[in-house]
Formats: structure tokens, C-alpha cells, sequence
């Protein structure tokens, strides 16, 4: 009992961030962005998107891209013209297949063969027609218009080979050409906290910033002045640096693909939460507080950040669910003080997500009103924010500590990225 006590304290001491700490991430954040802008290092890449905030009034039909990391997805979508949007019909695939085998971010598989199944999907997708596309692509890109975007590099894990440093907007033109699609027309390019971003900007709310908080985690916001005329920024925030990492994040990130990058990403999104868990599960499996057979999750990332809001949402005073979890997962039996302990790993690692990713909205708060007076809305997407419990409410709770002279809050936009594209899609056609 004693040690179980002991190793939940540690366990608290390395994933709490404290007032003062988040202040300070909050204010190294503010810096790296104004660094970003003038092409100063940072871990900030501040990648311009080459669009400004819609009216309202854009309309028209368009087809939706929407390649994340997870799925594949296609849409149409109807923009009314009058603040309103429609996804008239939306599908969509999963990129690895554990069924069929099939994985489209595997390094065996090319940017040819990605983008040909993309085109494949798309024409079975909209077999007839004339079609304007927008394309929410979620990965670090360099745009040089809102039509051409180089990737810099994956991440989220993703490893399909050769199109690192290409243009995705002639990837995906060549495959379209290739199967005799060029009824198909892709006209923009964005990245999905830019969708978000459009999206509720065209739903009317006064919004400063978009932000993604699911299987990858990033912000974009309107910069007033970006090479001299305003527009949004993506500002690619997975891979800012918060400074503080336990041991786990060190073993999680020597064992990523890509070392050294998106270490706040790393801290914060759903890709890695899970992988976390599993590290401290083993940990305490290893240090003889839980028992379990660990073969069970001895796989990287054999437990999903899903799991850990199954075990957060269980209410009953003897952790029901939590109980039915273990004899399923970890195959054992287990004793109130144990479904306890694992239960609070799992609150530990997902409160310290919401308040990193709380500490970076602050950041672009602090950076776009100094003085702090405004009203300001944060348009956010993503499954950690929508589903897991507690999440939202972390986040608001910083923001209304560390903001007593404004009123700053979030709101959830769904869908964002599919009817971000077509919002882009219009503003470009
Ligand atoms: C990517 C971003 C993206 C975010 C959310 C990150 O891994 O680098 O471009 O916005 O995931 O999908």
C-alpha cells in the first residue's frame, strides 16, 4: 500500500506542471512565435497559408480531401453563402488496415502508390462531373500559394517513402491525370488547424486562432501582418519545445521516428498519450506495484489513448469498467488499489496534455494582446478535445486563471478540416 502511495507521488511530481511552470511555457511560446515570423530560429516554423478570414458569403459545391494520418476522407460540401456549410455526403477509409494487411504510411509503400489510391477513392468517390478540390493535407508543409505545399517531413509516425520535400498538390494532380481524372481540380491546399480555423471563422464567430487536439496536436491563428498582408499562419506548435520531459517522454521519443521533433506533439496528442501509458504501466509492473502479465502490452503503442478516457470516465465508487479493462487488456485480476493507481497514471498524463496545450493557447493570446483586454475565441478540433473526459474543462480552467483581465474560451468545431478545405476551396476558385 505504502509503495503503491510512493509511486503514484513520483509518478505526480514528474507529470504536474505548475502554475508558474505553464506561465512560463506560455511566455517561451509567445517568443518563439515572434522569432518564427522573423525568420529567426525557433522551434516555431510559422508556415504562412497564403488566406485570410472568409466573409461569410463564399458558396458553391466542392469535393473535400482530407488526409490526416488515420483516415482517408472525401467530402462534398455546400457552402451556402449565408454563414452556413452542408457536408452533402462525406466516406471514409482507414490508412492501415489491419484486415487486408494494407498500410499506406508504411516506408514500404510510395508517394505514387499513397496518392494513386487517393486518386482511385476519389474517382469512385465522385464518378461524374466537375469538380473544384480542396485538400486539408495535416502536416508541415511550406506554401509558397494557397495551391502548393511541399512537405517538410511526416509526422504522427508516418513513413511512406519519397514524398518528404515534394509538392503534394502535383502528387495528387499526376495520380488524378494518371486515372484520367482531370475533371477533378484541385484548387487549395491547407493544413486542418487552418480548416478549423475557416470553418468557424465562416460560421461567424469572432475567432483569433484554430487548434487540433486529436491524433496530432497544432494551432494556427490571423496574423495581422505576415509578409505584409494578413492572413493565417500555421504555426506547426507540435514541435515547440515545452522544456520538460520525464523519463517516459525520453524513452517515447528515442523510440520515435523521429527523434527530437514534435515534442510538445509528443506531450500532448492522442497519437502518443496511450504509448505513455503503456510506459508507466510497465514501469510500475517493472518497480512490483502492479501486477500483471506484462506480455500483454509489451507491444510500442499497444494501448490506445481511447483506453485511457474508458478508464477516466468510470464513476463507480469501485472502478467497474476499470476492473473489466484490466482483465482485458492486462489479463488480471485487480485489487481497488491498483484500479486506483491506474486510473490516476491515466489522469496524470491527460491532465498534463490539456495544460500544455492550455499553456500554448496562452501563448498566442500573451502574443497577439499584450495587454490582455480582449475577448477572444479559440475554434478547436480533435477527438482529445470532443471525447476525453475532463479535457475541455482543464483547458478552460487554465485559461480562466491565467486570463483574469479577459474573457478567453473555446469552442468546439467539428468538422472543421472538411469544411475548412471547401471554405479555401471557394476563397480560391
Ligand atoms: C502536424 C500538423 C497537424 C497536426 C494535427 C501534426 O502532427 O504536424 O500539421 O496540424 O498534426 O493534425
Amino acid at each position: 500500500m505504502k509503495e503503491t502511495v510512493r509511486a503514484i507521488a513520483t509518478l505526480y511530481g514528474q507529470f504536474s506542471i505548475s502554475a508558474n511552470e505553464l506561465d512560463m511555457i506560455a511566455d517561451h511560446f509567445a517568443e518563439a512565435m515572434e522569432n518564427g515570423l522573423q525568420g529567426m530560429p525557433s522551434r516555431l516554423k510559422m508556415l504562412p497559408s497564403f488566406i485570410d478570414r472568409p466573409t461569410g458569403r463564399e458558396t458553391g459545391e466542392f469535393l473535400v480531401l482530407d488526409f490526416g494520418g488515420t483516415n482517408l476522407r472525401l467530402l462534398s460540401v455546400l457552402l451556402e453563402g449565408n454563414r452556413k456549410a452542408q457536408i452533402l455526403r462525406q466516406k471514409s477509409w482507414p490508412l492501415r488496415d489491419a484486415q487486408s494487411g494494407v498500410d499506406l504510411t508504411a516506408g514500404s509503400v510510395s508517394g505514387e502508390e499513397l496518392f494513386d489510391s487517393i486518386a482511385a477513392a476519389i474517382g469512385d468517390f465522385a464518378p461524374s462531373g466537375e469538380w473544384r478540390l480542396g485538400h486539408t493535407f495535416s502536416f508541415p508543409c511550406r506554401q509558397y500559394s494557397a495551391n502548393r505545399a511541399e512537405l517538410i517531413h511526416w509526422t504522427k509516425e508516418i513513413r511512406t517513402a519519397g514524398v518528404e520535400g515534394r509538392d503534394i498538390t502535383s502528387l495528387l494532380t499526376d495520380a488524378l491525370r494518371n486515372r484520367s481524372l482531370t475533371r477533378i481540380q484541385p484548387v487549395a491546399v491547407i493544413n486542418d488547424t487552418v480548416g478549423t480555423y475557416l470553418a468557424a471563422a465562416y460560421a461567424g464567430e469572432r475567432i483569433v486562432a484554430g487548434a487540433i487536439c486529436g491524433t496530432g496536436h497544432n494551432m494556427a491563428y490571423l496574423e495581422p501582418d505576415a509578409r505584409g498582408q494578413q492572413m493565417v499562419i500555421n504555426m506547426e506548435s507540435g514541435d515547440f519545445d515545452p522544456g520538460m520531459g520525464t523519463v517516459f517522454d525520453a524513452a517515447l521519443n528515442q523510440d520515435s521516428e523521429k527523434p527530437g521533433a514534435q515534442l510538445l506533439e509528443k506531450q500532448v496528442s492522442g497519437r502518443y498519450l496511450g504509448e505513455l501509458f503503456r510506459l508507466v504501466l510497465t514501469s510500475l509492473h517493472h518497480a512490483d506495484i502492479l501486477r500483471f502479465d506484462a506480455n500483454r502490452i509489451s507491444k510500442p503503442y499497444s494501448l490506445s489513448t481511447e483506453i485511457m478516457g474508458e478508464l477516466l470516465a468510470d464513476d463507480t465508487s469501485s472502478l467497474l469498467r476499470v476492473e473489466q479493462l484490466c482483465r482485458e487488456l492486462l489479463a488480471v485480476d485487480t485489487a481497488l488499489e491498483e484500479r486506483r493507481a491506474i486510473k490516476t497514471a491515466a489522469l496524470l498524463i491527460v491532465t498534463r496534455s490539456a495544460r500544455l496545450a492550455a499553456a500554448a493557447l496562452l501563448g498566442v493570446l500573451r502574443r497577439l494582446d499584450p495587454p490582455m483586454t480582449g475577448r477572444h475565441v479559440i475554434a478547436v478540433d480533435g477527438s482529445l478535445y470532443e471525447k476525453m473526459p475532463g479535457y475541455r474543462d482543464t483547458i478552460e480552467s487554465v485559461l480562466v486563471r491565467h486570463l483574469p483581465r479577459t474573457v478567453a474560451r473555446t469552442c468546439l468545431v467539428k468538422d472543421g478540416s472538411g469544411i475548412g478545405a471547401a471554405v479555401a476551396a471557394a476563397i480560391c476558385s
